[in-house]
């Protein structure tokens, strides 16, 4: 497995109480293939993905990469190797380029100039001449793209994708689940992908992990998924009758 989460739980203190975000979480992400991370607002997902990057602590469990326990992992270079892609941008000060040469600039700074703002540009189809624009005066979907790009540039084994559509209209989503799913096969990238379209998840992924309040409910093939969930909590999420925060 390239990434495996086991039994990873989080738990925060709010207004006197303890909210427990993440129960005991396990999945397996297998090597170059999609795996939808699916569930209700509020039900942990991008939470999820911040541990998997170490944005957030791993207060109990494990996660491997390459069966190696990522807090063993200088947290640099787990960031380069697992890049995230945010639900909500956030954007260094500086031009499009400056901030996709970030990340090249800090690991590959003796062939830099081998790194091209524009290729990454064009790869999520935008202007290449942008790179001297300030990504903050983009819409929120070329917003989105210029993430994605900054971290493609980071050439990651795993990438994870926080709803990297929702702001996109259906042509360029189209555009982007082919070029992921691309890269999937010819280099092997292995993608956690959080979506809210399950039609979307239907046609990219081939495994599925269902977040409900903080716990994975349901996981496995994404085709036997979509044929029939095994649980409640599955049935009535793709009925769109799963809500509720934690
Ligand atoms: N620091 C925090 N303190 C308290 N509660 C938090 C904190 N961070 C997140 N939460 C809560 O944890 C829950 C999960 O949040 P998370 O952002 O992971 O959900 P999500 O599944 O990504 O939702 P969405 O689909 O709306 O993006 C939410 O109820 C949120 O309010
Ligand atoms: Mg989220």
């Amino acid at each position: 497995m390239k990434v495996e989460v086991k039994a990873v739980s989080l738990s925060v203190r709010q207004d006197a109480q303890t909210v427990e975000l993440l129960k005991e979480v396990s999945l397996a992400v297998r090597l170059g293939m999609i795996h939808a991370l699916l569930g209700p607002s509020g039900s942990g997902k991008s939470t999820l993905l911040y541990t998997i990057n170490r944005l957030r602590p791993i207060q109990q469990g494990k996660i491997m990469l390459e069966g190696n326990d990522i807090r063993q992992l200088n947290v640099f270079e787990l960031r380069r190797r697992i890049g995230l892609v945010m639900q909500k941008p956030i954007f260094f000060p500086g031009t499009i380029g400056e901030n996709i040469l970030y990340g090249p600039s800090l690991w590959a700074k003796d062939n830099l100039s081998s790194v091209d703002p524009k290729h990454y540009l064009e790869l999520v189809q935008l202007e290449p001449d942008w790179v001297s624009r300030d990504p903050n005066t983009l819409s929120g979907g070329q917003q989105q793209r210029v993430s994605l790009a900054r971290t493609l540039a980071n050439n990651p084994e795993v990438l994870l994708l926080d709803e990297p559509t929702s702001a996109l209209d259906a042509q360029a989503s189209e555009y982007l689940e082919t070029l992921i799913t691309n890269l999937c096969h010819k280099q092997e990238l292995t993608v956690i992908w959080v979506t809210h379209d399950v039609h979307q998840a239907e046609r990219i992924a081939q495994d599925v992990t269902l977040l409900y309040q903080g716990r994975a409910v349901e996981h496995g093939l994404a085709e036997r998924f979509f044929a029939g969930p095994c649980t409640e909590e599955g049935r009535a999420y793709l009925a769109g009758k799963l809500g509720g925060e934690l």
